[in-house]
């Protein structure tokens, strides 16, 4: 049987190296190449890692040629049709659909982990009213690692579920207190009778002075909007997640790294940058003109919204949100909503365009939701932390997985240097 290697030949010495190659369950072959520098003396140069497989995972799937996303299997069309954002997490964490009574139990057990210490609430007073969400994120977030620290032994898996269910639990209850901070509202603890995106609403939305209803069509967009930001394989921020977590950190202050990383518009935070790129626009006369700009290579101005480094084809969570622009619009906005109509104008535009076909640029997963969370009330500067609360079960369902990897190393990538050679110092007074 033909040996599943692939060889490397070093044509200036005709050296020849043989490597295993790793096949997972679906997706590109990959070709082991970890002890290329050690028996070949040669390093791979990757810098944006377009061709590199990090790690191995089992949680979630893309083939971003056909526009498929699976989460543990399962297609995200039907798991935003027919599941609920804490199935999904148990889905994300356990690997596997639980059954009623332990969905149950998961969702008390997240319920019971929603408050915060009420000493942290003084921690958000060190911020400016005006400093952006995800800043306030960020450092209270962080600052969790100073409240579970000793009593997180990441070697320990009970220890590792604590910290994840807790991590899971306690995101909407800060991201509300960063919104209910920056507009100098009083917090609003969470209740344990309400919905995940329930809760959230309500910590975010309802003030002491009256009685606040939970809408259940805005409950409903919010829950399937995080189920479809629950996790994306080896993403920016799930990588910097990964690679914090690989030295031992705690396990709230990797987290925070990951919301670092979220937070750039090239990726969490396109969903804000879209709404401003939209509202810059302002008509569908001006789409050429930003078309035009977007295709510069002088200009730094990209199509927010648009592209993505694996799919090449529509991303499957923006067709989802698409449809369900009209439903939330049609409850909430106006249906016509000029910014919504704008965004498919531009879509359409953009999508006829040499430029965009010949780069496969389709809208992603950032290009509509903003639109939803606005009609949902949510402010401009909130809407990455939303995709952050999301993407909390990804992040920590990944840092399970590699923490109880048998042979999980320190992440240590190496370079090609390119600065001086080696030089002798010059004393002060011979320069
Ligand atoms: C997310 O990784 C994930 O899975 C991320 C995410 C998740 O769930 O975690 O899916 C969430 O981050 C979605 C992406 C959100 N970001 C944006 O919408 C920002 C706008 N998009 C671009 O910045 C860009 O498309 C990226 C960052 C998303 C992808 O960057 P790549 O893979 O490095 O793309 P590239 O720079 O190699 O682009 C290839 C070509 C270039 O042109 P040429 O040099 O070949 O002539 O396409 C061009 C780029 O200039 N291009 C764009 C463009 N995106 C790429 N041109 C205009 N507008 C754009 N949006």
């Amino acid at each position: 049987m033909a040996r599943d290697t692939v060889t490397i030949i070093d044509n200036a010495t005709g050296r020849r190296i043989e490597l295993e190659v790793r096949r997972g369950t679906m997706g590109p072959p990959a070709m082991d190449i970890s002890r290329l520098y050690r028996d070949f003396g040669f390093l791979t140069y990757d810098p944006g890692f377009q061709s590199t497989a990090s790690c191995s995972s089992a949680i979630t799937y893309i083939d971003g040629d056909k526009g498929i996303l699976l989460y543990r299997g399962y297609p995200i069309e039907q798991l935003a049709e027919q599941s609920t954002f804490l199935e999904v997490a148990y889905l994300m964490l356990y690997g596997r659909l639980p059954n009623a009574e332990e969905l149950d139990r998961f969702s008390r057990t997240i319920a019971k982990h929603t408050m915060i210490k009420e000493s942290l609430k003084s921690f958000y007073q060190g911020f400016y009213h005006d400093a952006h969400p995800m800043a306030s994120m960020v450092g209270v977030v962080g600052s969790l690692s100073a409240f579970y620290h000793d009593s997180t032994d990441i070697h320990d898996p009970a220890s590792r579920e604590l910290a994840a269910l807790r991590l899971v639990a306690k995101m909407p209850t800060i991201a509300a207190g960063c919104y209910k901070y920056s507009i100098g509202e009083p917090f609003m603890y969470p209740r344990n009778d309400l919905s995940y995106c329930g809760n959230l609403l309500h910590m975010m939305f309802s003030v002491p002075t009256e009685d606040y209803v939970v809408d259940p069509v805005a409950e409903k967009a919010l829950d399937m909007i995080f189920i479809l930001h629950a996790d994306h394989e080896q993403n920016a921020s799930t990588a910097t997640v990964r690679l914090a977590g690989s030295s031992g950190a705690n396990p709230f202050a990797c987290i925070s790294s990951g919301i670092t990383a979220l937070w750039g518009p090239a990726h969490g935070g396109a969903n804000e940058a879209v709404l401003k790129m939209l509202e810059e626009i302002g008509d569908a006369s001006n789409i050429p003109k930003y078309i035009a700009r977007a295709k510069d290579k002088n200009d730094p101005f990209r199509l927010m919204g648009f592209g993505h480094r694996v799919y090449k084809n529509y991303d499957p969570r923006a067709k989802i949100i698409r449809r369900m622009c009209h439903q939330v619009l049609e409850k909430f906005g106006d249906a016509n909503d000029p910014l919504f109509e704008l965004a498919m104008r531009l879509e359409e535009i953009a999508l006829q365009d040499e430029y965009f076909i010949e780069r496969k640029l389709y809208p992603n997963v950032d290009f509509y939701s903003g639109i939803i969370y606005k009609a949902l009330g949510i402010p401009v500067n909130m809407f990455t932390v939303m995709f952050a609360i999301a993407r909390t079960v990804g992040w920590v369902a990944q840092w399970m997985e590699m923490i109880a990897e048998p042979d999980q190393r320190i992440g240590r990538p190496r370079q090609i240097y390119t600065g001086h050679a080696q030089r002798d110092y010059v004393p002060l007074d011979q320069r």
